[in-house]
This record gives C-alpha cells, structure tokens and sequence, in this order.
C-alpha cells in the first residue's frame, strides 16, 4: 500500500509547529476539507494544540471543516449585483438551505458560498449553481432554480 496524504504530511513536517498552515493546505488540496481525524495526527505530531488549529482553520477562508456538498450555490454579494437584490436572494437561500454561508446541508445536497464579483455585473443579480451562471434574479426564481439541483 502507498504512502496516505496524512503520512506524508506527517513525515514532512513533524515537530514543527511553524509549517502548520502548509501541512493544513496539502490535507485540504487532498480532501477537499479538512477532516477531524486527520487534525489529531496533526495536532499531536507537529505539536500544536488541537484548539490553535482549529482557530487557524475557522480564521482563514480557504478552509473547510466539512466536505463540500454535491452541488456549490455561490451567490453574488458584490455592489452591481447588491444593489439589485442580491441580499435579498441570499436571505432566502439560507432560508431554504438551513445554513450560512460557508456551510452544507445535512442531506450533502448543497454548499452555500457568496463571491464578491464574478464579472458578469451587466447580468446582475448573479448566482452561480456549480459551473453554470444565472443572472436578472430574483428570490423566487433562485429557489425554483435550486429544486433542477435537487437530483
Ligand atoms: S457584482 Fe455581481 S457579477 Fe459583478
């Protein structure tokens, strides 16, 4: 059997706490979040409390500490698309979903993100469902846009 993600990032860095955020980042590029188990070896080979890891993993945005669900709802919260509606979308979303932004439903369905421009401003208010683009919203219509996701 190969070497894990974890065991080399273990061999890499051990006992030196200072390399905690590359070790954090190769675990995250490799998982896609950063899993609970994994941060106990972590914590306990680089010597770094399991509490200062975690303020570390919540302080910065590329981190997760869930898996991202099957599709990412992003919606837009820069001014052109704010100033048309975009709080308004976003309010019901979390609504609907049950969460905030940054995290996903229980059923693993969807992860909610905002993005501060995706520079399709003339379409505003924007809301992208994985790859694809939906702009001219409003509330009802990204909630109808949701259920053809829901598969
Ligand atoms: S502000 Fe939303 S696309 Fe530019």
């Amino acid at each position: 059997m190969g070497t894990t993600v974890l065991e080399e990032v273990v061999r890499n860095y051990r006992g030196q706490p200072e390399k905690l955020i590359a070790a954090l980042l190769a675990l995250q590029r490799h998982y896609g979040y950063l899993p609970e188990p994994a941060l106990r070896v972590i914590s306990q080979e680089l010597r770094v409390p399991l509490s200062k890891i975690y303020g570390v993993a919540t302080f910065y945005a590329q981190f997760r500490l869930q898996p991202r669900g099957k599709h990412t709802v992003c919606v837009c919260l820069g001014t052109a698309c704010h100033v048309r509606g975009s709080e308004q979308i976003f309010h019901q979303l979390r609504r609907e979903l049950g969460i905030e932004a940054g995290e996903t439903t229980t059923d693993g369905r969807f992860t909610l993100e905002v993005v501060s421009c995706v520079g399709a401003c003339s379409m505003a208010p924007i809301m992208m469902i994985d790859e694809d683009l939906h702009g001219r919203l409003d509330a009802d219509k990204a909630l109808a846009l949701l259920t053809q996701y829901r598969d």
